[in-house]
């Protein structure tokens, strides 16, 4: 039997104004590599979590000291007391709980003094919980006075009581290696690294910002304000863990390309960036104070705060979840006793006739002020239009348009979908051909027959198969469309719910075209060039499409045809129409 390994607090030297909030040190919780093998050995019997990507950002957080003066986990009572009345039990301020949720089956396996291994995805043991307490939480009740709703509309209330476990469980946490991250290993840093980074470029005052999005000209010009008002240097500390893809926000990838590209537009010495792997919840207000702490964890001593603060913006009746001054007030509220400085995030516009940017409440009356919102930005990106130097930077528009090529560079699905023998797979291959004679994209046809060969063929005709074969094509056609690739897909398709799933699936990559080839049953039937209508009314063939099983007829094609009158290409050509109409097929390459 290993002795449990106790805590690792390390005191780090830091200049007296950099102590993390609470006046308390900067609590890091990882045990020494040495005994890392020794622990492995002895673990293989003990229960064992795989933390999801929220949990994995907390346990960074924890382990790391972000969380500081979190030592781990929240208890009953130290929950019960942030729920109502943001301070752990022992008063200090705190503002959302911080739990490890686990399934009724997971608690079952566990009692007081058990050890439950904490497990990355790939099965690697971050660390250990000596487990003390495991108790149901009134997830209700937590939602209510955390968020302020129990509509699952909120993304945190969603979590909270759709998709989190129903029971909480704690105890001492130990840590035995922080999560590993591939990319963008040059921005990461432990709060500790970040504190001794600033300790050696002398930064003394530094003022976080965090981007909610790509930053342009207008977050440069109110960076700028913002660091010189309060004579501070700036960290650029976007939110990256894997919870934030909300409100249509490019990849990180692509944010963290357009920070690093903009880094060269402030003045020598004055501006950093770092990546902060936080799991955000939305919770408004209460979150706005969580981040303060968690950067004055990371040796800021100022913090950006503007309207609608970490919030998720507006439920479906766009009724917002909070007020747009909520956050900043309660920040107000709190900030000296958190010892943080706030900074007004103010919104900046950009008037035509000065050619800058000022504060947007300050524009004299009678000037211009000149925006593009978010949605006509990527109408422009889509349809490859030109983008102003007032708005954005060449960096950065280079980074977006790789990201965001026009349409007819991006990928694309065409789903074909009706009867048997209503001439799918025909006009499927004539576009085919044409697409692959203009040369740009690579094109793939995932016609019915050729996937139930190679992808289905263990699959049959019931409801249950059919839908099993659409979601694997829709699957596969999702992969080439991410990929910039052409699919076309021509199987029958017969269900609603299963090809709206894959436009839902589909169109977050790229484009989705659904074809519905609507020749009437009796043509088809009169074709019947398998004979297997014919198999069918005698009913040797069960459950066949149109005469024993169902077609529903969709509502929502982008392109109907009826093949009854019109040849292959004709067909074919019909459909080209329609991707040259939308932007998807461009222009020759040569004719630029
Ligand atoms: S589905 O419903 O989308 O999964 O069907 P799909 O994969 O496109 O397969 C349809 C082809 O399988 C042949 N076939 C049947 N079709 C419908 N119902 C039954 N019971 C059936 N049994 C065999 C038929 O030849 C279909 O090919 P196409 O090219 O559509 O004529």
């Amino acid at each position: 039997m290993i002795p449990f390994i106790g805590w690792s607090k390390r005191d780090i030297e830091v200049p007296s104004h950099l102590i993390p909030p609470h006046g308390g040190e900067l609590i890091e919780l990882i045990v020494a590599e040495t005994r890392i093998s020794e622990l492995t050995e002895d673990s293989r019997d003990w229960p064992s979590h795989d933390l999801n990507p929220r949990q994995l950002c907390d346990v960074e957080l924890l382990l790391s000291g972000g969380f500081s003066p979190l030592t781990g986990f929240m208890g009953k009572a130290d929950y019960e007391s942030v729920r109502d009345q943001m301070r752990l039990a022992d008063g200090t301020l705190f503002p959302l709980p911080i739990c490890l949720d686990i399934s009724a089956e997971e608690a079952e396996g566990l009692e007081a003094g058990s050890r439950l291994a904490l497990r990355d995805a790939e099965g690697v043991m971050l660390a250990v919980l000596q487990v003390e307490e495991i108790w149901e939480p009134d997830r209700n009740e937590e939602a209510e006075k955390v968020y302020g709703t129990t509509s699952t509309e909120h993304p945190g209330v969603d979590y909270l009581l759709n998709r989190g476990g129903a029971f909480y469980v704690v105890g001492r946490l130990e840590g035995i290696r922080l999560p590993v991250h591939y990319d963008f290993r040059r921005d990461r840093h432990t709060p500790r690294q970040l504190r001794e980074e600033f300790a050696r470029l002398g930064w003394r005052k530094v003022v976080a910002y965090q981007p909610g999005g790509i930053m342009h000209r207008s977050h440069v010009e109110l960076t700028l304000r913002a660091a010189k008002e309060v004579e501070a240097n700036l960290l650029i500390h976007p939110v990256v863990g894997g919870t934030n893809n909300h409100n249509g926000n490019p990849d990180h990838f692509t944010r963290v390309r357009c920070y690093e590209a903009i880094l060269a537009r402030y003045p020598q010495f004055t501006a950093r960036l770092s990546l902060l792997n936080l799991a955000v919840r939305f919770a408004g207000p209460r979150e706005t104070l969580l981040k303060a702490i968690v950067r004055k964890n990371h040796g800021c001593t100022h913090v950006m705060v503007g309207r609608d603060d970490s919030g998720p913006g507006a439920d479906s009746q766009g009724e917002p979840f909070y007020e747009p001054y909520e956050a900043l007030e309660l920040l107000r509220e709190y900030a000296e006793e958190l010892g943080v400085g706030l900074v007004l995030s103010m919104r900046m516009a950009y008037v035509e006739e000065e050619d800058a940017y000022m504060p947007r409440d300050e524009v004299p009356e009678g000037l211009t002020i000149k925006a593009i919102p978010r949605s006509e930005l990527r109408a422009r990106l889509e349809d490859g239009r030109d983008i102003p130097r007032w708005f954005t930077y060449p960096e950065v528009l280079n980074e977006l348009r790789r990201t965001h090529p026009p349409r007819h560079k991006q990928g694309l699905t065409v789903f074909f979908t009706g009867l048997s023998g209503s001439g799918k797979s025909t006009a499927a291959k004539v576009l085919l051909v044409k697409l692959l004679q203009m040369g740009e994209r690579s094109v793939t046809l995932l016609d019915g027959d050729i996937v139930r060969k190679n992808l289905s063929s263990e699959l049959g005709f019931s409801k249950e198969h059919r839908d099993l074969n659409i979601r694997r094509i829709g699957f596969v056609a999702s992969e080439i469309t991410k990929g910039g690739g052409i699919a076309l897909c021509a199987p029958i398709a017969p269900y609603d719910a299963i090809r709206q799933a894959n436009r839902a699936q589909i169109s977050q990559h790229g484009g989705f075209i659904l074809v519905y080839v609507s020749t009437p049953l009796e043509v088809c039937e009169a074709r019947d060039r398998k004979g297997l209508y014919a198999k069918a009314r005698e009913g040797v063939i069960k459950e066949f499409t149109g005469i024993s099983d169902p077609y529903e007829v969709p509502e929502d094609a982008d392109v109907v045809i009826d093949t009854t009158d019109i040849t292959p290409e004709e067909a074919a050509q019909l459909i080209f129409l329609h991707l040259e109409k939308e932007g998807y097929v461009g222009p020759p390459p040569h004719s630029a």
